[in-house]
């Protein structure tokens, strides 16, 4: 299995309550208003509604919306979109962080992260990018933020992800962030007029804690 996430490669988290190290900001805080999360070529950022063109572009291909929910088909749509991802973020149900690559100024892509259950103890995460930035390295800089997001902030105690059997390259990138195969789940996901298989994916709070050890001790 690959090494789990870990702390270092992330350079900077600001927001209005925290300035370095997510673990210090409180709880409740993330509600109010999402922090800015960066690593090496990535920021992650609460949506904006100006992100809607770009998400619009980025998300609505075939090869990106193939094996996902259907996406919106409009800009209005996206807008929309967006003004509920805050307002669920708020109401603390779920959180979206727009990926935005170093350079430009709108977001290529989504993290979603949604509570399973009151508190997000157990949670579920999701995640989709424009295709050019496939195989960039991207992700698994997106993933890590926030996986350590989820863990050391949110106080999430294990994040499950569900991906479409046939979607090699979901879950070529859920084994890379460390996560385990726990079972599958048949026909359980409708998608362009049929029921797919989907491969459920779990990471747990201290699995992910103790390959972040693991990865720190190695260091010397
Ligand atoms: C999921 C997504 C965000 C991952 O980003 P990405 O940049 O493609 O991911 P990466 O390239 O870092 O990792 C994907 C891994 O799958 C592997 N992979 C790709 N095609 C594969 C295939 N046919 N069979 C097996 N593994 C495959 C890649 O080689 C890569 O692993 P590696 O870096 O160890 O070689 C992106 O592909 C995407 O937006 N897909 C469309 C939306 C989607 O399907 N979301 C996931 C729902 S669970």
């Amino acid at each position: 299995m690959e090494k789990m996430p870990y702390r270092d490669g992330i350079t900077a988290v600001s927001t209005p309550q925290a300035t370095h190290g997510t673990s210090q900001v409180v709880e409740s805080d993330w509600k109010k208003a999402l922090p800015v999360l960066t690593a090496g070529s990535i920021t992650l950022r609460e949506l904006r509604a100006s992100d809607a063109p770009s998400l619009l572009a980025m998300l609505t291909t075939e090869e990106v919306a193939r094996f996902i929910s259907p996406p919106p088909t409009t800009v209005e749509g996206f807008e929309r979109f967006i003004a509920w991802t805050q307002r669920e973020r708020e109401a603390g149900n779920y959180i979206c962080f727009g990926i935005v690559p170093h350079g430009t100024e709108h977001a290529v892509g989504l993290f979603q992260v949604r509570q399973l259950e009151p508190g997000f103890a157990t949670a579920e995460w999701g995640f989709a990018m424009g295709s050019a930035f496939w195989g960039s390295g991207t992700f698994i800089e997106g993933a890590r933020l926030v996986l350590e997001f989820a863990f050391e902030v949110v106080g999430v105690h294990r994040l499950e992800a569900r991906a479409a059997v046939k979607n090699a390259r979901g879950n070529g990138a859920l084994r890379k962030t460390g996560a385990t195969q726990e079972g599958l789940l048949r026909r359980s996901f409708h998608r362009h007029g049929e029921y797919l298989d989907q491969a459920l994916w779990t990471i747990l709070d201290t699995d992910w804690r103790a390959s972040r050890t693991n990865r720190t001790d190695s260091v010397h």
